[in-house]
């Protein structure tokens, strides 16, 4: 049976400390502050957003949230976005992802000012992750690192299996494991005997997107289990990548879904907005 890697602790215990820190600022007057764009109603992101804005709140964050209807044109989310760069309450800017069709996400996450990019998904933010020499990182990969760090969960010289290769998770992800001397695969729907290559991985990170996808015949005994994964069962119950009761029994550490990635991936992202704000007011 395997150590239930426990997000919501960890996450109290960095939310403690950045509350703290939120405190501490304020007496040299420096104001952390988050702006939450949100386009369209998909039921996903809106859940996202809410615990994005009660994160902050709880933390002593400032926030704002920008609800956007699905027929904003991209030049008037653009417009947006530059009028926040400006706003000197806002330290950090977030644009909920995915847009709209219509929309080129792309566009819009090269018109945030990257020091305020709290996401790190401008592309010299990414370039400076890629160089090892950054001042954010991406939430949800950031978050994982937490994880693996308070666990005491080696990376160096271990096999990490990636599956998935998103800007948001995968790709960032192999980027910090191979920081921290891991040997990484990154493994994506066009993989060839998948579960040939995830049964060599001692860390093995989820994030496709697909309801109990990692099923225990695809984890090496005593592996490292991370789901990134948040999806609804047949049933409409919140549930990973990985079937989690049948691997749980052979992964030494797995994280659940909920309460495993997702509370870090918050945190990490007021961990960013806090950087912003002191980056913006001492430039480092
Ligand atoms: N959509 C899913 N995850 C994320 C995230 O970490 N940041 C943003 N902006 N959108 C997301």
């Amino acid at each position: 049976m395997a150590t239930i890697i426990d997000g919501k602790l960890v996450s109290a215990s960095v939310r403690g400390r950045i509350r703290e820190e939120v405190a501490a600022l304020s007496e040299q007057g420096i104001r952390p502050g988050l702006a939450v764009v949100i386009v369209g109603d998909d039921p996903a992101s809106r859940v996202y957003v809410n615990g994005k804005k009660k994160a902050c709140a709880e933390v002593g964050i400032y926030s704002e949230e920008y609800a956007l209807p699905a027929s904003t044109t991209e030049e008037q989310l653009l417009e947006l976005v530059a009028g926040l760069n400006q706003k000197a309450e806002i330290s950090g800017i977030l644009v909920q992802l995915p847009l709209p069709a219509h929309i080129d996400s792309n566009r819009v996450l090269l018109a945030i000012d990257p020091r305020k990019d709290v996401d790190a998904f401008h592309p010299t933010n990414v370039g400076h992750i890629m160089i090892g020499d950054y001042q954010y990182l991406p939430c949800t990969p950031a978050g994982i690192m937490e994880l693996l760090h308070y666990y005491q969960l080696d990376v160096a010289g271990r096999e990490c299996v990636v599956i998935g290769r998103s800007n948001i998770v995968g790709k960032p992800m192999a980027m910090l494991l191979l920081h921290e001397n891991g040997t990484v695969t990154v493994t994506h729907s066009k993989t060839r005997d998948l579960p040939a290559v995830t049964r060599r991985a001692d860390i093995l990170v989820a994030a496709i997107g697909k309801t109990r996808f990692v099923t225990a015949d695809m984890v090496k005994e005593g592996a490292v289990v991370i789901d990134v994964g948040m999806n609804r069962d047949e049933n409409g119950k919140l549930c990973g990548d990985v079937d989690f009761d049948a691997v749980k029994e052979k992964a030494s550490a797995i994280t659940p879904v909920p309460g495993g990635v997702g509370p870090m991936t918050i945190t990490m992202l007021l961990e960013n907005t806090v950087r912003a704000a002191k980056i913006l007011k001492t430039g480092c």
